[in-house]
């Protein structure tokens, strides 16, 4: 059996970093069969050609074709996974803010072309920021397409919490677990460590060893730390995360399709949990199990951190609120 992939915005960077791997079945295994399909603006399609080529090249046993396209219709036919990349990038001194309404007219578009041309059981990814509401927007278009195959990557996050834990204790990064993200893939996001285990014992016991203010420590260093990341890249890189970026969304498709043994985070339309607002692309804790994300339930959020799940959810709300303004949800 072959998949067949769309990856949009695939002669950038992120999608640069992601082809090669995808070919070389770090996505979906040794034995799965791919095909891609990567689509790009006119100005685009030069550096995606190139990249095919190279995909020739590289003579991957599991590649069995790569289309380039400029056309939206042609890049999603009977697409199973889609990875939409494509979209203008922040750069130095940008807030998301500034680019919800360039990259909102990109999404929507891509949603009717992947409710009219995709295989039945899509699943769908959402990396270009802004991530989340980009997702809501791509969803909102892709008429007949359940909102539950649109998600948005908030992966990268979960991964660099685990790191910056593991660091800050010490730590294998292997040996950390359950550092959800909650809310919007933006500085409001929350990594919450409440749950976290370290070597199979409780990460709060190895912080109040390490820290005398174990708060101090999450409100002043950890969170900012995970949460602006981002910037911290663009600052000191002089262009977004790539690599790190690749790596979390093959982490991302990879345990949607293949299932987890435990939590990780991904930005999932809410029913109503934790009391996210319908309908919004919200990050929570999640399970893969049977191809579905579930958001894990029973979990009981202290004031502290329901304060900080609230103010990245707000933020969901007003990116929300001006989409909608824009016609566009
Ligand atoms: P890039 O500028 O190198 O590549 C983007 C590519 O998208 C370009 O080649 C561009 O031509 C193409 N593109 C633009 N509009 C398109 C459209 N309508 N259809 C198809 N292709 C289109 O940027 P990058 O570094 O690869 O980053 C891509 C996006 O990913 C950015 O929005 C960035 O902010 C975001 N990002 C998200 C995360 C995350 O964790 N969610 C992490 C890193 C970067
Ligand atoms: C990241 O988290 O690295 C990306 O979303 C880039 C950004 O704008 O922060």
């Amino acid at each position: 059996m072959t998949t067949t992939i769309t990856i949009t915005g695939a002669g950038g960077q992120i999608g640069y970093a992601l082809l090669f791997r995808i070919a070389a079945g770090d996505l979906l295994g040794p034995e799965e069969k791919v095909r891609l399909r990567l689509l790009e603006i006119p100005q685009g399609l030069k550096s995606a050609e190139g990249a095919a080529l190279e995909l020739q090249d590289g003579a991957f046993g599991l590649l069995e074709d790569v289309e380039v396209t400029d056309a939206a219709d042609t890049a999603f036919a009977g697409c199973d996974l889609a990875l939409l990349v494509g979209a203008r990038p922040r750069g130095p001194g940008m807030e998301r803010g500034d680019l919800l309404a360039a990259n909102a007219g990109i999404f929507g578009p891509q949603g009717v072309a992947i409710a009219e041309n995709a295989a039945p059981g899509v699943r769908v990814t959402v990396v270009g920021n802004p991530a989340n509401t980009n997702a809501l927007i791509a969803a909102a278009s892709a008429e007949g397409v359940p909102a539950e195959r649109f998600t948005a990557l908030t992966r990268l996050d979960e991964n660099r919490a685990r790191a910056q834990l593991a660091l800050a204790l010490g730590a294998p990064v292997s040996d950390v677990r359950r550092v959800p993200i909650w809310g919007n893939h933006s500085a409001t996001q929350f990594p919450d460590v409440s749950h976290a285990t370290v070597a199979g014992r409780p990460a709060s016991e190895a912080l109040a060893e390490r820290f005398d203010d174990v708060t101090g420590w999450l409100e002043s260093s950890f969170i900012p730390r995970v949460a602006k990341r981002g910037a911290e890249i663009i600052e000191v890189r002089g262009s977004s995360s790539v690599a790190s970026a690749a790596n979390a969304t093959i982490d991302h498709v990879r345990d949607w399709v293949h299932g987890t043994d435990d939590w990780t985070s991904a930005g999932v339309v809410s029913h109503g949990e934790y009391g996210v607002p319908d309908g919004l692309i919200c990050s929570f804790p999640v399970r893969s199990i049977d191809g579905q994300w579930q958001i894990v339930d029973g979990l009981e959020p202290d004031a502290w951190a329901q304060a900080r799940i609230d103010a990245s959810v707000a933020e969901l709300v007003e990116e929300r609120e001006a989409v909608r303004a824009l016609g566009l949800v």
